[in-house]
C-alpha cells in the first residue's frame, strides 16, 4: 500500500500501565490500517528537543500489550515552551520545525496528562499537527470519563484495602491508607467504595478530624472493631493544608504531595485509644501490568487516534463519554483539572451505605438520573 503518511509517537509526564498498549494499538494500527511509517520519541517533550527518535517497525509494538512502562521512556519534566536543559528558552519553534521539516511528520500523537495535552495544545496552535491520547492514573483529565492507568490503580490500591482489612480486623487496628491523585479524589473515592472502607477523604471535601474519631470511635465499640480510612494524597483537613513531601524545582508542576496519612495519625492519637497503622500505596499504583480493562480501553485510544490521524482530525485528544470513543478539542482539556463533584453519583453512593467522607454534614442523595453514569 503506498501511502506518504509519517507519524511521530511520545509518551509524556509520569508513567502509567496502559502506555505500551496504546503504543501498540496506534504503531499496528497505523502500519495495517492506514500504511503509515511510524517514529517514536524517546522520553517524551525531551526527545523531541533533543532529537532523539527511532522508527517503531510493527514487530517493534510486539509483545508490550501487558507491559508495565514505556518502551519509549517518558519525562515528567521537558517542556518545548520553557526547557530546563536552556534556562528555561522557548525552543517550540525548534521543535515544530524539526518535526515537520526534517523528520517529514504529517502528525504526532502524544500520550499524556494534563501537563503533556496542556504543551501538545501549545504546539498544535504553532502548526505541529497533533492527536491526544489522555494517560494517568489520577483520572483527573477534563472532557473524558476515563483515562487508561485509573482502572488498575484502582485495582492496585482495592487488593491493598482488601489484604488491610484482615489484619485490621485480627489487631482491631485503625488502619490509613494513602493513595496518589495529585489535587483529585478519583483513586481513594473508587478504591473505597471497592474496598469498603469505613472512611474515604479526598481532597474536594476538607476532613473534620472529630467525624472521623467518632466513625472510630463508634465501630471500636461495636461488633467490627477495627476501621479501614483510604485517604487521597491530596486530602487536608478543613482550614489546613496539604502535606507537600517534596519540591523538584526544575518540574512544570513542582510540588510532589504524599504523607497526609502521618499528619492524620497524629491527629487521631491525640482522641483514640486503639493502635493506628499506616500504609503508603505510592507508585506501586502505577507500576507493573494493566488490568483487562485498561488494556481494552488503551486499545480502543490507540486505534481510534490512528484513524483521527488518517481522518486529519488534529489538535483533538480521544476521550470516552458515555461509554463511546470521541474527540474534544485540546483546549478543552489544556491546563485544567477534573475533580470529583460534590453530585457526582459515586459520592452519594458511598454516603449511601455508610461510608464516611470525613464531613458530618454532607448530605447528597443519589439522583436518579445519575445511578446509569455510576459505572461509566
Ligand atoms: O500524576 C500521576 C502521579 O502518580 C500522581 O498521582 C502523583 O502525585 C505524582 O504523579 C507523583 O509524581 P512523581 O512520579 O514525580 O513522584
Amino acid at each position: 500500500m503506498a501511502s506518504s503518511l509519517r507519524v511521530g509517537v511520545l509518551t509524556g509526564g509520569g508513567d502509567c500501565p496502559g502506555l505500551n498498549a496504546v503504543i501498540r494499538a496506534v504503531t499496528k494500527s497505523l502500519i495495517l490500517q492506514h500504511g503509515a511509517e511510524v517514529f517514536g520519541f524517546e522520553e517524551g517533550y525531551l526527545g523531541m528537543i533533543e532529537r532523539r527518535v527511532r522508527p517503531l517497525a510493527y514487530r517493534d509494538a510486539s509483545g508490550i500489550l501487558n507491559a508495565g512502562g514505556t518502551i519509549l521512556g517518558t519525562s515528567n519534566k521537558a517542556n518545548p515552551f520553557d526547557f530546563y536543559g536552556r534556562d528555561g528558552a522557548d525552543v517550540s519553534a525548534e521543535v515544530v520545525s524539526y518535526c515537520i521539516e526534517e523528520l517529514k511528520l504529517d502528525a504526532v500523537v502524544v500520550i499524556g496528562g494534563d501537563g503533556s495535552m496542556s504543551i501538545a495544545h501549545g504546539l498544535n496552535e504553532h502548526g505541529l499537527p497533533i492527536v491526544g491520547v489522555p494517560k494517568t492514573i489520577d483520572n483527573d483529565l477534563m472532557e473524558t470519563d476515563r483515562t487508561f492507568g485509573f482502572d488498575t490503580a484502582v485495582n492496585i490500591a482495592t487488593e491493598a484495602l482488601d489484604r488491610l482489612q484482615t489484619t485490621a480486623q485480627s489487631h482491631q487496628r485503625v488502619m490509613i491508607v494513602e493513595t496518589m491523585g495529585r489535587y483529585a479524589g478519583w483513586i481513594a473515592l473508587y478504591a473505597g467504595v471497592a474496598g469498603g472502607a469505613d472512611v474515604i477523604l479526598i481532597p474536594e471535601f476538607p476532613y473534620e478530624i472529630e467525624e472521623i474519631v467518632s466513625v472510630c470511635k463508634t465501630r471500636a465499640q461495636g461488633k467490627q472493631r477495627f476501621t479501614i480510612i483510604a485517604v487521597a494524597e491530596g486530602a487536608a483537613p478543613k482550614g489546613g493544608d496539604r502535606v507537600v513531601q517534596q519540591i523538584i524545582e526544575d518540574s512544570p508542576d513542582p510540588l510532589r504531595l504524599g504523607g497526609v496519612c502521618k499528619v492524620l495519625e497524629a491527629q487521631l492519637k491525640q482522641h483514640l485509644g486503639s493502635e493506628i497503622r499506616t500504609t503508603i500505596l505510592g507508585h506501586t499504583q502505577r507500576g507493573g501490568s494493566p488490568t483487562p480493562y485498561d488494556r481494552v480501553l488503551a486499545t480502543g485510544y490507540g486505534t481510534y487516534a490512528a484513524a483521527m490521524v488518517a481522518d486529519g482530525q488534529f489538535g483533538r485528544m480521544v476521550a470516552l463519554q458515555d461509554n463511546r470513543l470521541t474527540s474534544v478539542p485540546l483546549s478543552a482539556v489544556a491546563n485544567k483539572v477534573k475533580t470529583v463533584s460534590p453530585s457526582h453519583p459515586m459520592v452519594a453512593a458511598a454516603l449511601a451505605v455508610g461510608t464516611s467522607l470525613g464531613v458530618p454534614d454532607l448530605d447528597v442523595r443519589l439522583q436518579g438520573d445519575q445511578r446509569s453514569s455510576i459505572v461509566s
